[in-house]
């Protein structure tokens, strides 16, 4: 394996990078530090860089048939790094998971029935269900000190009347690792009030040392859905895929109908090359990218604690993403905003984008080189402290 570097900062300019491109409409401003949109700025791994110019050295890019080791090299990474041998039989490949928590809301609720989120979390899970007509129950995480957990009691009088739980596992923005004892207490009121379960665990490979991900599925597949993707996992969100599991074939089937009604390919050459690759043979480059990504955990903590105690962070769990205490400088987040952009020259997702229980916060992503990180941290204590 050549050794990856992530000290290095591949330019993205002239790559349609929406984190670069989309800065002057989110920001007011093309010149911020970006540091939202969930990808990385590291290369990916090397294997998947060369499969794909393989790939591209064959000069036609036409209709392609699904590689059949896509499920099983899924299956088999979660079985060797989750401890859950899923069945490749009990899975389907599916576009983004953005999509089939869409999906999800159409297949398992009805106009203007409950669906249950926990706020903050990542907007997409607000809008699918709103823009869908499904009535949001908001369940907030409790936060207290910066540590965030379950409001178990609200949880079960949400559950009442909901049709459908959207579950965020690793949990974004907070960055919490749901333990097995949390999730087996939601699924036990979900099994009470009979409400079906679609667990995103989009984040579940970006563990911090000693966090285990205990998948979802296993633990109520009578009545959960999963879906997973190895686009975080291997910072290659652009090909657009992801996987569904269910033992339910009924399950399985509504969502697939969801599906055929709008056949949308998910067999173009590059994102199953890029899939199988990396599940197969990136394996040392995930194990150093957590090692990196533990470093600058650290690193943010121990500057934010020395050079800027006033700012409070939920320590990740999991994920790259940071998610920021704002709340002792009691200004609105228009005015955090502007100061986080024209004083500090920085781009971060705004709170009250993961619902109004983030307001307040703000999300930072910290997966760059330690020179850039250390950039935005320099500017944030300058204008903050
Ligand atoms: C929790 C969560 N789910 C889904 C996604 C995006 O999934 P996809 O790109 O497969 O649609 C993200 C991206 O940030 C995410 O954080």
């Amino acid at each position: 394996m050549t050794r990856p570097d992530f000290t290095h900062l591949p330019p993205r300019q002239g790559t349609l990078a929406l984190k670069l491109e989309a800065r002057q409409a989110m920001f007011g401003r093309a010149d911020v530090l970006p540091l939202w949109v969930a990808d990385m700025d590291f290369a990916a791994p090397d294997c998947v860089r060369q499969a794909l110019i393989a790939r591209a050295e064959h000069p036609i890019y036409g209709y392609t048939v699904r590689d059949p080791d896509m499920l099983p090299a899924l299956c088999d990474w979660i079985g060797r790094r989750h401890g859950w041998q899923p069945a490749p039989a009990h899975a389907c490949i599916a576009p983004g998971v953005v999509p089939s928590l869409y999906a999800a809301v159409a297949a398992f609720s009805a106009p203007g029935e409950g669906v249950i989120v926990q706020t903050p979390v990542y907007p997409p899970f607000l809008q699918a269900v709103q823009t869908q007509g499904r009535r949001l129950l908001d369940n907030p995480l409790r936060c207290q000190d910066g540590a965030y957990s379950l409001d178990l009691e609200h949880f079960e009088q949400c559950a009442r009347q909901a049709r459908l739980f959207l579950l965020c596992s690793p949990h974004n923005p907070v960055g919490r690792v749901w333990s097995r004892a949390e999730l087996q207490a939601l699924l036990a009121i979900c099994a009470r009030h009979d409400v079906i379960v679609f667990a995103d665990e989009i984040h579940a490979d970006l563990l911090y040392p000693g966090e285990v991900h205990q998948p979802a599925l296993p633990l109520a597949p009578e009545r959960v859905v999963a879906a997973w993707a190895p686009s975080k996992t291997f910072n290659i969100p652009g090909m657009g895929l992801s996987a569904l599991f269910s033992e339910q074939a009924a399950l399985m089937q509504r969502l697939q109908a969801i599906f055929a009604a709008l056949p949308v390919s998910t067999q173009h050459p590059f994102g199953q090359v890029a899939w199988t690759t990396a599940y197969r043979q990136a394996e040392p480059w995930l194990e150093a990218l957590l090692q990196t990504l533990q470093g600058h955990r650290q690193h943010v903590l121990a500057r934010l604690h020395s050079e800027l105690p006033r700012l409070r962070m939920s320590v990740p769990q999991a994920t790259y993403l940071l998610w920021l205490d704002f709340q002792a400088w009691g200004c609105s987040e228009p005015e955090l905003v502007r100061r986080l952009v024209d004083e500090a020259g920085l781009g971060l997702n705004p709170g009250s984008s993961f619902g109004e229980s983030g307001r307040g916060w703000m999300r930072l992503n910290m997966a760059t080189t330690r020179t850039q990180l250390d950039l935005a941290l320099d500017r944030l204590i300058a204008a903050f402290a």
